[in-house]
């Protein structure tokens, strides 16, 4: 073993054990993955008969360091499809390493699930935004420069080289976008630009973004996004606009008025994410 793989050997087997003790928990298989972002985990509460599995419980798995972020997985029946639920999920501007923020998405794929939604609270820098909307996430800009998949790869879990052009899949976006009608919050579509955080972006970097063709910024969902690329597992995302991002307006950016937003926008945002759900079934009957 080199030093690489000693630090960490993130092999087929290893993400395995994690994945037979979730199986072991439930008797049936999820078909579609959720990481819920901030102040839409009340979405996990409408879960029937929820099957709760604590992070420091699933071997090999990560622990949530966010206050606002439970740090449970929750399976179960969500508006008719069978879900296992991130209700917390991991942030580089926690401590983790790149390669760790892996974990979950393997997991994911292991219990054989079809596809995932990510969501995520963002700020706007397209100006024709305003905090409220959504917006389905096309495609995104990597600021970080750093890949959750570098390290040793295991061509079991998806090829050592591969293509994001389709990391945020059209047909799940193409969905998306034919119930935004039925939902009262505007309905974006735009490109996400992640940078780690903790800190906000400055105003010189969002006039940056901004020219380079970004239409809102955070602080997740690409390494997600990234790693279900990897083992072929179809994504879709959306974001809040939780505020306008860094000297877009006068205003600054406050954390408090992140929660603040999400939380009145989250009643709405989980009707779109049901019929989202439910239509997903009716696709896959035909
Ligand atoms: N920037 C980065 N992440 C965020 C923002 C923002 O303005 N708002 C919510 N998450």
């Amino acid at each position: 073993m080199n030093n690489i793989e000693m630090k960490y050997n993130f092999n087929l087997e290893y993400f395995e054990k994690s994945a037979d003790y979730v199986k072991s928990k439930i008797d049936f298989k999820p078909q579609t993955a959720l990481i819920l972002g901030s102040a839409l985990g009340s979405l996990a509460s409408d879960i029937k008969n929820p099957v709760e599995i604590p992070y420091e419980d699933i071997p090999d798995f990560l622990v949530s360091t966010v206050k606002s972020h439970a740090g449970k997985l929750i399976l179960g029946e969500l508006y008719g499809r069978k879900v296992v639920c991130m209700s917390g999920r991991f942030h580089d501007y926690e401590g983790y390493d790149y390669e760790q923020l892996v974990a979950p998405v393997r997991l994911f794929k292991l219990l054989g699930v079809e596809n995932m939604i990510l969501t995520n609270a963002a700020g706007g820098i397209n100006t024709g935004y305003k905090p409220g909307d959504l917006m389905i996430i096309r495609d995104h800009i990597n600021l970080a420069g750093a890949s959750p998949l570098r390290g040793p790869n295991d061509d079991r879990i998806g090829p050592r080289f591969f293509d994001v052009c389709n990391a945020y899949d059209e047909g799940l976006r193409t969905l998306a976008k034919s119930l935004a009608k039925e939902c009262s919050l505007r309905i974006q579509e735009g490109v996400y630009a992640y940078q780690t955080g903790p800190h906000f972006e400055t105003p010189a970097e969002i006039r940056f973004l901004r020219m380079a063709g970004a239409d809102a910024a955070g602080m997740s969902t690409v390494t997600e996004a990234l790693t279900a690329a990897h083992c072929g597992l179809k994504t879709l995302a959306i974001s809040l606009i939780s505020n306008m991002a860094a000297g877009v307006n006068n205003n600054r950016v406050d954390g408090e008025e992140v929660d603040y937003v999400a939380a009145q926008s989250a009643k709405e945002f989980k009707k779109y994410l049901s019929s989202i759900l439910a239509h997903m079934e009716s696709q896959e009957d035909e």
